[in-house]
């Protein structure tokens, strides 16, 4: 059987809330698409992966466009996970971002060997989270 196809792309042109479904998996207080669209407007780089006009993959990077890039969000919707899209996603974000000194992101123990594999190396992160603000709520 053929793997259904889907598409790379790093434009936002006429990008609907609508097609942004299925995304934050697990998240107790995920951000509506709505403002999930207005985060990856306010993003430097974004690369979704397409398929019959819904996403179904993203990586996105904010930066100061001079030396470092992070990288906070990176997530396949789960009908699609192992065939490939999230290493694609990182590997055309990593493209978009060869021009700049710096490239991080964090992540659990159980992802480094896939970021190992696209040529990244274990560092330290330090967090601080605040669960209220989950969904993108600002404060009043
Ligand atoms: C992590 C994630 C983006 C990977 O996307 P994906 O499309 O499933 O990954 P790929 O199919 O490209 O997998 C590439 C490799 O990484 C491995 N891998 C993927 N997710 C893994 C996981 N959670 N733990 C261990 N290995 C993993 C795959 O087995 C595959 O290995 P192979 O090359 O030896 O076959 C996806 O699982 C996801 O959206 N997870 C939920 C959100 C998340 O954790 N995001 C990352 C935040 S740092």
């Amino acid at each position: 059987m053929t793997q259904p196809s889907y598409a790379l792309t790093t434009s936002l042109d006429g990008l609907t809330p609508g097609q942004l479904h299925g995304f934050f998996v697990n998240w107790p207080n995920p951000p509506t698409p709505e403002t999930f669209l207005r985060l990856l407007r306010g993003s430097y780089r974004v690369v979704l992966a397409v398929h019959d006009g819904q996403v179904i993959g993203f990586v996105q990077a904010i930066s100061d466009g001079v030396l470092t890039a992070y990288i906070p969000l990176l997530e396949v919707r789960p009908a699609w996970q192992g065939r490939g899209v999230g290493r694609a996603l990182m590997a055309r974000m990593q493209d978009e971002l060869r021009h700049l000194y710096a490239v991080d992101l964090g992540c659990d123990d159980d992802l480094v060997p896939f970021y190992e594999r696209l040529g990244m190396r274990r560092g330290n992160l330090m967090v601080t989270r605040t669960h209220a603000r989950q969904n993108g709520s600002q404060p009043e």
